[in-house]
């Protein structure tokens, strides 16, 4: 990945629409890498690592397709229901990912964030995903947004909470509560929201996943496995992100004679 290759990207928020730029913001739920490695015989193991060779992929074409910002929903608050083994491969997986691949993502210019809870991980974790952010904080290209320990509705209530005591304290006059002081009070608060959310193995939910942000977002649900996600299935969906037309509950502008 170099970083002199320029994505064009645009800070400009989309207009109502068919949408004339890449998605500014897409938002990716990386699905199927148990079935993955299951229809082949092999451990789940051999799934997730398949599966982080995937999201490297998404990140390069992220970067070639001119996304401005990449959310990859790595890890769930309900993923801890797994069995312990399956959750320390996970998380394994990702000590593997920032130890080998942040000096390559910070030479790329990337800057990596992270949302999701951070009270209950592993404190090398921890540490490792607050290295990955604190390193690559100046960075001015892909904004790389890792949802690690992740709910959304735990966000919501998290943001409510802080708000309602804000209230309570006098700080915060409750008839200026509106949807942009909850979004300023989301992990998400200075990220635009999701243009386009994928999701890959053929399952047509959202999961506990960026559920406020995603209010206008167009959904592409892909039947491939996260394994088999590369750049031609990434330009696919960006295609047909670029034919919808967003109204966001309005109308379009009358055509002439329609
Ligand atoms: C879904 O597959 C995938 C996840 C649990 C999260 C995504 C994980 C990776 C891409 C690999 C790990 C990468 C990092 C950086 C932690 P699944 O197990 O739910 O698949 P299934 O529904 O077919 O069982």
């Amino acid at each position: 990945m170099t970083p002199t290759n320029l994505p064009r990207w645009t800070d400009e928020a989309p207009e109502p629409g068919v949408p004339e730029a890449p998605p500014r913001h897409v938002a990716i739920i990386m699905d199927g890498n148990g079935r993955w490695a299951a229809a082949r015989g092999l451990p789940r193991l051999e799934g997730h690592r398949r599966g982080v060779e995937a999201l490297r992929k998404a990140i390069r074409a992220a970067h070639e397709l001119g996304v401005r910002h990449l959310t990859l929903y790595s890890f769930s608050v309900e993923n801890w229901s797994r069995p312990a083994e399956e959750v320390s491969d996970l998380m394994n997986l990702l000590r593997l990912f920032i130890r080998r691949d942040l000096a390559e993502l910070h030479k790329a210019n990337i800057r990596i964030r992270v949302i999701g809870e951070r009270g209950n991980l592993p404190p090398d974790i921890l540490g490792l995903l607050v290295e990955a952010e604190t390193t690559t904080r100046a960075n001015t290209g892909l904004d790389l947004v890792v949802a690690f320990n992740y709910g959304a509705r735990q966000e919501i209530v998290s943001a409510v909470r802080r708000i309602a005591e804000a209230a309570r304290d006098g700080r915060l006059d409750p008839a200026k509560i509106d949807a942009g002081l909850i979004s300023d009070h989301l992990d998400t608060a200075d990220i635009p929201d999701p243009d386009l959310v994928i999701r890959t193995s053929g399952e047509l939910r959202i999961s506990n996943f960026l559920l406020w942000q995603s209010a206008y977002a167009e959904f592409a649900f892909l039947p491939m496995h996260w394994p088999d996600f590369d750049k031609q299935a990434f330009e696919e969906a960006v295609a047909s992100y670029r034919s919808r037309q967003r109204r966001y509950g309005g109308r379009l502008a009358a055509r002439a004679g329609a």
